[in-house]
């Protein structure tokens, strides 16, 4: 059989060439290439017609098979992306997409992100092994922190279950997934309460999973704000032990968030009428600009008791939207019962998507040490020259980068922070930026005036 041949036949019983394309192109290829020396009756060309002809059999039915599968509309947002991207005209605008862009409506890489990428590629360990079924834990364990707060103590008391999820999204669905198998509904009937409006994928996720969507009112026309007595009587009203969907800050669509008295007596309601508390947290950073501002109501009720479990994305506040890293944290009453929490949402990670990737997870963990270190440097240079006036010039500080920082100050200082501060630095003044934190900032900051002042 000549080489031509032998493709066509290697792609056909493969099964590769399966398709309406690949038929027609098919058919002329047999017309094209029947070989001449040959009549048509050689065994070669038979055989290539035999397949021929199943091939257009399977074509048949692969056309008709779907004939029930009704023609779905487009993503309302990416289908105005889309549109946005193929208009030529110059002045154009989008805001249709939640994705942050620069001045020059470019798409913006965070430096933070940029300088982990540089880390991450000069790290020659970082190899590409499948990550646990849960994911990679020095991110689970940043992104718990972030969200929950340095001090937590769910954390502390081991009563929080972190899996590395496909964004925020991915988070939704493992938690709609996990209370769909596992909450106490009462009854058979599998409902989540939504706010009236909400972000769109919402219902279509629970949908995938068998929890049918109820609304509650939340934004109210007339006053652009929140419809703060409609909230609570549907909280009221609904059956004990009832799930209600909660945007943990910057509203999707709307961008109203109750204040801090109103988040109050909705816990207290929750509590009340043990509803189940399912936040989503896709917008940390973005209501206040502040990231433990934007985690109050997540703290809250979770210091509060509420039974919950929290969706967090980092697509928007590290612009890492493509990388697709986010978490689901569910809290438990206890360690015992986090523990089998964990082990069923590793069966269902397992059989949905084997394990997270590690990319976007690296990217995330080793930004959110940068830029805690950023933070701290500039804490401390605020605290030296606003607050204490340290005599000398503290302006190295911020414009040295990385983990380490020269102090600047004498062996003998040095000595005397660790003498008699208990602080541990090397002799010749060197920190490294990653021992300080916001709760032991002050005291350093403090200490090490005091040592150039020669009180300490
Ligand atoms: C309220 C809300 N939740 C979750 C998400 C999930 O986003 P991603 O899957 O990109 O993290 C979004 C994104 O627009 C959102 O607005």
């Amino acid at each position: 059989m000549g080489t031509v041949q032998l493709v066509v036949f290697e792609r056909f019983s493969s099964g590769k060439a399966f398709g309406d394309n690949v038929v027609p192109w098919a058919r002329n290829f047999v017309t094209k290439f029947q070989p001449q020396p040959h009549t048509s009756q050689s065994p070669d060309f038979t055989r290539l017609k035999q397949v021929f002809s199943q091939l257009s059999a399977s074509s048949k039915m692969s056309s008709e098979l779907w004939q029930n599968v009704p023609l779905a509309p487009p993503d309302s947002i990416f289908k105005l992306t889309a549109a946005y991207k193929a208009d030529t005209f110059d002045k154009k605008v989008n805001l249709g997409v939640g994705a942050y862009r620069d001045d020059n409506d470019k798409p913006w890489i965070l430096p933070v992100v940029r300088k982990a990428e540089e880390i991450i590629l000069n790290t020659p360990a970082l190899d590409h092994e499948y990550l646990p079924i849960t994911g990679l834990p020095e991110f689970t364990i940043a992104a718990a922190k972030l969200i929950l707060g340095p001090d937590s103590s769910a954390i502390a008391e081991g009563r929080v279950t972190t899996v590395q999820t496909i964004s925020g999204t991915g988070a939704n669905h493992l938690g709609a997934l996990f209370l769909s198998r596992f909450y106490q509904w009462s009854g058979d009937k599998k409902e989540v309460y939504l706010s009236d409006p909400t972000w769109a994928n919402h219902p279509a996720i629970f949908n995938n999973v068998g929890i049918a969507s109820l609304y509650y009112p939340y934004y109210d026309p007339k006053t652009i704000g929140l419809n703060f007595d409609g909230f609570v009587s549907s909280l009221k009203s609904a059956p004990s032990g009832s799930v209600f969907l909660i945007h943990a800050c910057a509203h999707n669509p709307t961008g109203v968030d109750p204040t801090r008295d109103q988040w109050d007596a909705i816990a207290k309601i929750m509590l009340d009428k043990g509803h189940y508390g399912f936040f989503d947290c896709a917008y940390q950073g973005f209501a206040s600009g502040d990231l433990d501002n934007d985690a109050w109501a997540v703290r809250f009720f979770v210091d509060k008791g509420v039974n919950m479990l929290i969706c967090q994305s980092f697509a928007k506040n590290a612009g890492l939207y493509g990388e697709r890293v986010g978490a689901l944290h569910v809290v438990s009453p206890n360690k015992e019962a986090a523990e089998r929490v964990k082990s069923q949402l590793s069966v269902l990670q397992r059989s949905e998507i084997s394990n997270p990737p590690s990319y976007g997870a690296r990217i995330r963990d080793i930004s959110t040490m940068a830029g805690r270190i950023i933070d701290m440097r500039k804490e401390l240079f605020k605290i030296l020259t606003e607050e204490l006036h340290t005599p000398g010039n503290w302006d190295h500080i911020v414009n040295q980068i990385g983990m380490f920082s020269f102090t600047g100050i004498t062996p003998e200082q040095s000595k005397a922070l660790t003498e008699k501060a208990h602080i541990y630095l090397t002799v010749n003044g060197r920190i490294s930026m990653t021992g300080l934190n916001r709760n032991n900032i002050r005291y350093f900051a403090t200490s090490l005036d005091a040592a150039v002042r020669g009180t300490l």
